[in-house]
């Protein structure tokens, strides 16, 4: 099969388009013909990216871990669902990813893809829903008529973020560079203010996708009392804040009710690109260039 895969760190210069064997199935596992891919632009830096779960070195490695396509085979003991089925979802970090043309990925972190969903929006969809899911409510405790800041608000998690949050009754204050400005407008932002110049006082819940001086600087801003949830990393918060740091888990309850949101209009994915599976490392590039609206997602076969 043809994949993109990374033989040595470096950065997104090291991926390379080439031929790769099909994965092997394991206990639970199905095997899927990706038809679209995703990726998060720092998967490179993951420890993950490099080793498998027993810590042994697993180069060359295929990235991607967000994956749309139809199961073309079964594991041993698998159940739920079957051959033909399209599927969406996360596939595992410590494994090789869905920048391929097949990928072996555990049953259960699957949901079956509705009809209304196309294959590039549903593999748009999986990372950023279910992080922005989880952040905002179950580790944020978002309510209606809360005030909710998004660092990071105009890349892909942060895009769909701002869609949840408002469709939840918050009032959402995006914080972005200024070319997402109009965007996040768009998808319902009540405020949108510049990163250099934000003011978060009124801020309940802050989600953040930025880290770093960033994130110091701006739990230094929000009020006692307030939550600062991190994708990034551990937030310096004091004894007057809570914050914590988590890992997206995989989800298919959660997956199979937001795909049903998309499907009826109320929430949208942003796909700011398109690449075919070729181009790849030009698309990898491009996110970390930087300004790349939403999610980049990668073409892999004629019916995506
Ligand atoms: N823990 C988890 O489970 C989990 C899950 C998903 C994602 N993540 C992490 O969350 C982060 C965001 O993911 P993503 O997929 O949404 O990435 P993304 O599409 O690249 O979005 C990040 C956004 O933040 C902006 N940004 C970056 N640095 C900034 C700065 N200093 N000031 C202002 N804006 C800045 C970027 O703007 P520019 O493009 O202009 O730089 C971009 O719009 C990544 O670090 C990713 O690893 C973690």
């Amino acid at each position: 099969m043809r994949a993109l895969r990374v033989h040595e760190r470096g950065g997104p210069g090291h991926l390379i388009e080439e031929e790769a064997g099909i994965p092997q199935v394991g206990i639970g596992d199905v095997l899927v013909r990706v038809h679209a891919a995703s990726f998060t632009p720092t998967e490179l830096e993951w420890p993950s990216t490099w080793v498998d779960r027993a810590g042994r070195d697993r180069r060359p490695s295929i990235p991607g871990h967000e994956v749309s396509g139809v199961v073309t085979a079964l594991g041993y003991g698998t159940t739920g669902l079957a051959i033909g089925d399209a599927v969406y979802g996360l596939t595992d970090w410590y494994r090789d990813g869905s920048a391929a043309e097949y990928v072996a990925v555990e049953a259960r972190n699957l949901a079956r893809k509705p009809d209304g969903l196309d294959h590039r929006t549903a593999a748009a969809l999986a990372m950023v829903a279910l992080t922005a899911q989880q952040a905002l409510f179950e580790h944020g405790g978002l309510a209606p008529g809360q005030v909710v800041a998004v660092l990071g608000a105009g890349g892909g998690v942060g895009t769909f973020a701002v869609q949840l949050a408002r469709a939840a009754g918050a009032r959402v204050v995006a914080v972005a560079r200024p070319w997402a400005g109009d965007l996040l407008r768009e998808l319902g932002a009540d405020v949108f203010v510049d990163v250099d110049r934000a003011p978060l006082p009124e801020v309940d819940l802050m989600f953040d996708l930025i880290g770093g001086e960033t994130l110091r600087r701006a739990c230094g801003m929000v009020r006692a009392g307030a939550t600062v949830v991190s994708a990034v990393e551990d937030p310096p918060v004091d004894v007057n804040r809570r914050g914590r740091f988590f890992v997206v888990e995989p989800s298919r309850p959660q997956l199979e009710e937001l795909g049903k949101r998309v499907v009826a209009g109320e929430l949208r994915p942003v796909v700011g690109a398109t690449w075919p599976l070729k181009q790849g490392r030009e698309a990898f590039e491009a996110k970390h260039r930087g300004a790349q609206p939403g999610k980049a997602v990668l073409l892999v076969s004629e019916e995506s």
